[in-house]
């Protein structure tokens, strides 16, 4: 199995690490355009391979896209990241450029490989990596919400003091502070719906945290976060290429499905070795489908700018 990562900045790197920790492929290329980068930091990788105990050859690349060929799954990283007070909105218009002309070079030499779309703004840029590239659109990923469901369980965990891991809890709609949609109402504590433990004020504290859980490490960092991204990118890969039919939410085309169309946003979808493979219908209630379509609203208008920028 061959994974090759676009982008060998924070994530791109640390998904690479973590893919390789976790024994998911036997293969990474990372691929950046600084000189040397992407090589310095798979070496660095691979000479923690005897003391982590792993087998993948990780190698670095300098733009050299022949080196990426045949791979199954591609995640493009590449971009700039927020800095404090930026939204990820922000960086359309730098963005868009890179993860155009990065989705073509992929495909050039991975005409099979399903896109994991990780670049913000990264709804839009999921929709433009499907529009530029044409292929199925099972095949296009974009990856947020498990990053934010893993921040909402995390939070929650916390509120209960209790293990993250006997949480279950989802976010959807767009990844974006005012665009995501912690589901509170389907969060639970070892089947035990949330709201039985935490009051009004409680959960609305967590969901208002989960919502700016990106930017809080980004005034804290200097820079948006890479341990958390990097590990649900992993995870993402793990379910495509060992077909496991995870259940996760991710950034896909929605076609009627939740009441939008021509557009992708984050939904509930079953994870396998054909990319996404169904969409789960999680029957929201009026005021989260209100939400979901405010969601889209705004998703929709960033789109826009990429076509009026002639981008889509
Ligand atoms: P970073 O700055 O550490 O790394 C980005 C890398 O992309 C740099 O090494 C840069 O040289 C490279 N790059 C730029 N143009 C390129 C091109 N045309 N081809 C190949 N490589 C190119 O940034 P970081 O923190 O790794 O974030 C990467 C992107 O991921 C940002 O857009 C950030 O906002 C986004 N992000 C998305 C998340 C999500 O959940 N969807 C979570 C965290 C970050
Ligand atoms: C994050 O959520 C900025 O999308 C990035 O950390």
């Amino acid at each position: 199995m061959k994974v090759s990562v676009i982008g060998a900045g924070n994530v791109g790197a640390t998904c690479a690490e973590y893919i390789a920790l976790k024994k998911i492929a036997c293969e990474v290329v990372i691929l950046d355009i600084k000189e040397n980068f992407a090589e310095g930091k798979a070496l660095d990788l691979m000479q923690t391979a005897t003391l982590n105990g792993f087998n993948t050859r990780i190698t670095g690349s300098t733009n050299d896209y022949a080196k990426t060929a045949n791979s199954q799954v591609v995640v493009i990283t590449s971009g700039i990241p927020r800095k404090p007070g930026m939204t990820r909105e922000e960086l359309i218009g730098i963005n868009a450029g890179i993860v155009k002309g990065v989705t073509e070079n992929v495909l050039k030499h991975s005409p099979d490989a399903i896109i994991v779309v990780v670049s913000n703004p990264m709804d839009t840029m999921t929709y433009l990596a499907l529009k530029e590239s044409n292929i199925p659109k099972n095949r296009i990923i974009g990856m947020g919400g498990i990053l934010d469901s893993a921040r909402f369980k995390c939070y929650l965990s916390l509120a209960l003091n209790a293990p993250a891991s006997d949480i279950s809890g989802m976010v959807v709609g767009g990844h974006g502070d005012t665009t995501m949609i912690p589901l509170t109402r389907l969060a639970s504590y070892t089947g035990v719906p949330v709201s039985q433990f935490l009051d009004e004020a409680a959960l609305k504290k967590v969901s208002s945290d989960t919502m700016v859980g990106g930017a809080t490490l980004t005034g804290m960092l200097g820079t948006s976060a890479w341990y958390a991204p990097g590990a649900a990118v992993a995870a993402l890969v793990d379910s495509i290429l060992n077909d496991q039919k995870k259940l996760f939410p991710c950034c896909v085309f929605l076609d009627g499905e939740y009441g939008q169309k021509d557009i992708c946003l984050g939904v509930p979808v079953i994870i396998g070795k054909n990319g996404w493979e169904k969409i789960v219908d999680y029957k929201l209630n009026a005021d989260e489908q209100a939400a979901f379509n405010k969601s889209a609203d705004a998703v929709r208008a960033m789109n826009k700018v990429l076509s009026e920028m002639k981008t889509a």
